[in-house]
């Protein structure tokens, strides 16, 4: 289930509190669970009037260290769209520019009595510590190359919407895996609903640790129902290090074309693009593209999400979706 965390992050004796900070701490059950709400949600956004009472009184801190358009706005409408009270921070802007830690950040915040703290942040294990330190839930939106579980839960959604499966299904997930938390994210997710992995990329690029078969040769992407790719995490690359001998090589021997996916074959791409270098233009752009259908799964995952740590389930969901409409 999602994490119901324990004495590592909690004083002895506090009661345990939902978070979500890693898919290593989700079930299958889990995942089935938070896809139906999901589903569920996204029934509910069809009306005419979408928000739903659900959250109502509560209040959701979105706290970004980094930059996000995606997982920022996404976090925000859920939140809105279940009625919630939602406080924005950025870093950028804040008192974290005079010096102001993060721990204090979260006392800081935590003194408004959030009902969710959602954070992204550059260092991995930043969620874990908001837990110990304050009293909300605590909803991990990237934590360096670690993890970024929502993101692995909406690109389940995806597919699942898409391809009508999970299980037995083949994804091959190209690029920049060793810098990205969301391949690190996807890679248990997938493993956990049955579908079979494959990475492909630059030998650099590729860590050994990942629990899936790995290759240079971009044909392995021939056999995949979908192939999932990432960019150069840039940010997160050492100063002066090269894992690629130039963008150029790196597009001409990886880049996405249209030349070399199966008619049919599905494209997924958590975003930020860059275009004309991991994936041609016509391929972000054609009809086999579940870009754009990957933000619209973010907003209901993400609903999903905030509504399971601070219920613990579905129990209800379709009750109050029923109240909003009668
Ligand atoms: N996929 C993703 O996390 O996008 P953002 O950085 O825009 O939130």
């Amino acid at each position: 289930m999602i994490r119901l965390v324990s004495d590592d992050l909690r004083p002895p004796g506090d009661p345990p509190k939902r978070h979500l900070l890693s898919v290593g701490d989700l079930t299958r059950e889990d995942v089935e669970r938070l896809l139906g709400t999901a589903r569920t949600f996204e029934t509910s956004l069809e009306r005419h009037v979408k928000k739903l009472p659900t959250l109502k009184g509560h209040l959701i801190v979105n706290l970004f260290y980094e930059s996000s358009t995606r997982t920022s706005s996404s976090f925000e409408l859920a939140a809105k769209r279940l009625s919630a009270d939602t406080l924005n921070v950025k870093s950028v802007g804040s008192s974290v520019d005079k010096g102001e830690s993060l721990k204090d950040t979260a006392l800081t915040l935590g003194a408004y009595d959030p009902d969710v703290i959602v954070i992204r942040h550059p260092q991995i294990g930043a969620p874990q510590l908001v837990a110990r330190v304050t009293e909300a839930h605590v909803v991990n939106a990237g934590d360096g190359k670690h993890q970024h579980p929502t993101q692995a839960l909406l690109d389940l959604y995806t597919l699942r919407e898409e391809l009508g499966r999970l299980e037995g299904l083949q994804v091959a997930i190209v690029g920049d895996v060793l810098h990205s938390r969301v391949a690190r994210s996807l890679v248990q997710a997938l493993a956990l609903v049955g579908v079979r992995v494959t990475l492909v990329g630059p030998p650099a690029l590729l860590p050994r640790e990942f629990p899936a078969e790995a290759t240079a040769d971009i044909e392995a992407i021939r056999d995949a129902d979908v192939v999932y790719i990432l960019r150069m995490q840039n940010e997160r690359m050492e100063p002066g290090a090269n894992f690629v001998p130039s963008l150029r090589e790196y597009t001409a021997r990886w880049g996405i074309t249209p030349e070399r996916l199966r008619p049919g074959q599905k494209v997924m791409h958590p975003g930020p693009m860059n275009r004309g270098v991991e994936i041609d233009p016509l391929v972000a752009d054609s009809p086999d593209s579940l870009i754009t259908r990957q933000v619209r799964s973010g907003l209901v995952v993400r609903m999903a999400v905030l509504y399971d740590v601070l219920t613990g389930g579905p129990v209800g969901v379709q009750a109050l979706a029923a109240a909003e409409v009668a």
